[in-house]
């Protein structure tokens, strides 16, 4: 049995949360393998809207199982924020939503490490969501890290006032200083690691490994975009987790031969929130139109995201990195009619024609070359199957189909689990 991985292809919030939910109904196991709470995967069914940003996005769905794997870091407080915010739905969280014992804890000086960090680079931060994924990152590789299974021993309060006190003193040592109240800090910390407990915490791989003797379905949920890889994003505008296909094998211990299906998720047209090169953006009436109507704004920070037409050489170079083996597309609705679209097909690069994504997209460097395509008027939010799409739209997926070499198996039409078209 497969584990299938469903992951974004841009900068992020190409509509996973959605997918996810829609796809749910044919999975045993939906797991989240990398990433934290610097996620915000939205939901909407029967006119509610959720926002989930740990927990994996098949938590509304009666029969599966949602797993924290081993790849993911976790911040108690907003993890109890989550949990309490889905209180009305009566879900059996003991049974339907295990953690893994490897998967690490972002504390409460892990984020002040952030925001220090982020305010001493002043004009060339990153634009983190400042939910202290860097720092944890980097404590999980230097080897100085907490686990959820530390949780487990007895000298747990001692595992976490050591780490604490080296960030504590790492701090001392910024230009300038953030205000923080660590009493406070620390009673809403310990509170949720109470809330915490009430979860079981699993080995997660043996858990996997058992599943798929079992024949059970796994769908691994990616967070962020293959463009924000710590390897292969634009660094150094990116996040610190590997974001593509081969986080999933490190995230939940799965092998790579027991991938089976990658789902690429891409939007129409490409977004960005926080800083880092970007070389399709608009900073015209067509950007401003993507954002106002795509109601682009960060489920996470509130911030506006940045907005830009469809980049096939950056979408191309996704897909190759994560052997996207089907591609879904969002929002095709956002660009109901616009007078044309454009997409980038190659870059002119230092003054040369490129076809692949480089080194160094920064604005100097890169300049898209585009060609332009007819749009579709039709209101696409009401469509419920693809005989009835516009002919330009169909149009539009041939052309990236061609381009890139997969299939578009599905065309999203609205924010509403229902509001998506299957191929
Ligand atoms: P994620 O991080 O990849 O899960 O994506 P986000 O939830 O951060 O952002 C996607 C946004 O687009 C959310 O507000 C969704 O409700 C919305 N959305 C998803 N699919 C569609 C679609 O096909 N059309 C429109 N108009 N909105 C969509
Ligand atoms: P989902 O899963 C969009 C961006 C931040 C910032 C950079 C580093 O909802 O698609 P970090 O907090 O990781 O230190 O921020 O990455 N970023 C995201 N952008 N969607 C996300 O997640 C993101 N998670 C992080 O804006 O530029
Ligand atoms: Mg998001």
């Amino acid at each position: 049995m497969a584990v299938n991985l469903l992951l974004g292809l841009q900068w992020g919030d190409e509509g996973k949360g959605k997918i996810v939910d829609v796809l749910t109904t044919d999975y045993d196991i939906i797991a989240r393998f990398q990433g934290g709470p610097n996620a915000g995967h939205t939901l909407i069914f029967d006119g509610q809207k959720h926002v989930l940003h740990t927990i994996p996005s098949g938590i509304f769905r009666k029969n599966s199982i949602n797993i924290v794997g081993n790849g993911v870091v976790i911040d108690p407080v907003i993890f109890k924020k989550e949990l309490d915010n889905l209180e009305a739905y009566n879900i059996d969280f003991p049974n339907k939503l295990l953690i893994s014992r490897k998967a690490h804890l972002i504390l409460p000086t892990h984020r002040l490490l952030d925001a220090a960090n982020e305010a001493a680079k002043g004009k060339a931060k990153i634009g983190s969501t400042l939910k202290g994924i860097g720092p944890t990152y980097m404590d999980k590789t230097g080897r100085n890290g907490m686990r959820i299974g530390d949780l487990e021993m007895d000298n747990w309060k001692e595992i976490y006032t050591a780490l604490a006190t080296k960030h504590l003193k790492m701090l001392s040592h910024y230009d300038s200083q953030i205000e923080f109240d660590l009493n406070e800090l620390e009673t809403e910390f310990f509170t949720a690691i109470d809330t915490l407990r009430e979860l079981r915490f699993i080995d997660s791989e043996e858990y996997f490994h058992q599943a798929m003797k079992e024949g059970k379905t796994i769908l691994a949920e990616g967070a962020q975009g293959s463009l924000l890889d710590v390897d292969f994003g634009t660094y150094p505008f990116v996040t610190s987790s590997t974001t593509t296909a081969a986080g999933a094998c490190t995230g939940l211990g799965v092998a790579p031969n027991q991938i089976g299906e990658v789902f690429g998720i891409f939007k129409a047209y490409v977004t960005r929130v926080g800083s880092g090169p970007f070389p399709t953006e608009l900073f015209d009436k067509n950007g401003e139109d993507m954002g106002r109507i795509g109601n682009e704004f960060g489920a996470t920070t509130g911030r506006e995201r940045r907005c830009g037409w469809l980049d096939l050489v950056a979408l191309k170079y996704s897909v190759q990195i994560n052997g996207v083996t089907q591609l879904m597309m969002m929002k095709a609705d956002v660009l109901s009619g616009f007078e044309n679209l454009k997409v980038c097909t190659k870059y002119n690069y230092k003054g040369k024609e490129i076809s692949h994504f480089p080194y160094n997209v920064e604005a100097h460097n890169v300049s898209p070359i585009y060609e332009t395509v007819p749009c579709w008027k039709e209101d696409l939010t009401g469509m419920d199957s693809s005989s009835t799409l516009p002919k330009e739209l169909n149009d539009y997926i041939k052309y990236i189909e061609d381009f890139v070499e997969v299939p578009i198996t599905i065309v999203s039409v609205g924010p509403d689990r229902n509001q998506t078209i299957n191929r």
